[in-house]
């Protein structure tokens, strides 16, 4: 595979990432979306002005019109104050991307950028199973702390979830 590039997301990348995440809304279960959302959540997402909201896509080059191959963004966990410094966070790859360090490069960028702006933990959800998932958690220095069974019902099953939080600083 030619070399990955990590970068901030732009509005001209919000198309590939939507028609990224479709998919797995439509045959995965790594999300509980049933349905794709709106652009305009993908807009919002990349307008925040929270400083520990990063928005970041791999691509396979540098150019804005190189192919989105994954994107990562961290947001609010719950939207009241004192979660201020505690950000969820999310990462999704074409299947043809996944398994070669793309995830890994995103999280690494990611959680760097989080950290320099103050974040003191960074939250995930992991819908199971989901080995690649966990996997890339342990690795980045994630703690699996705890399973909430059976409150996703989703391609005619019962899922359960795992938290994952790390310690950013
Ligand atoms: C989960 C996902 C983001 C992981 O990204 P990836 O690029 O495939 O993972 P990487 O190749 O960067 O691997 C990261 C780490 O996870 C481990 N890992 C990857 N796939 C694994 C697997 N199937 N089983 C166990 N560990 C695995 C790797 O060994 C690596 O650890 P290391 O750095 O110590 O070697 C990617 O597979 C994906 O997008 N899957 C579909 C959507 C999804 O599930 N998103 C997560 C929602 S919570």
């Amino acid at each position: 595979m030619p070399a990955v590039v990590v970068r901030p997301a732009t509005d001209a990348d919000l198309d590939a990432v939507a028609a990224l995440y479709a998919r797995e809304v439509a045959e995965g279960h790594a999300t509980f979306d049933v349905e794709p959302p709106p652009r305009s959540v993908w807009e919002t997402k990349l307008a925040s002005t929270h400083p520990g909201d990063h928005f970041l896509v791999a691509a396979a080059g540098p150019a804005p019109d190189d192919d989105v191959l994954g994107f990562a963004y961290s947001g609010p966990f719950r939207d009241r104050g004192a979660y201020h410094h505690t950000r969820e966070v999310t990462v999704y790859l074409d299947a043809g991307a996944t398994g070669r360090g793309v995830g890994r490069l995103l999280y690494d960028d990611l959680l760097a950028r989080m950290t320099a702006a103050g974040m003191r933990t960074a939250l995930a959800v992991v819908a199971l199973p989901n080995d690649a998932s966990e996997g890339l958690h342990r690795a980045c220095g994630f703690e699996r702390q705890g399973v909430l069974r059976e409150v996703g019902r989703k391609h005619g099953r019962w899922i359960d979830i795992a938290w994952w939080q790390k310690m950013l600083g």
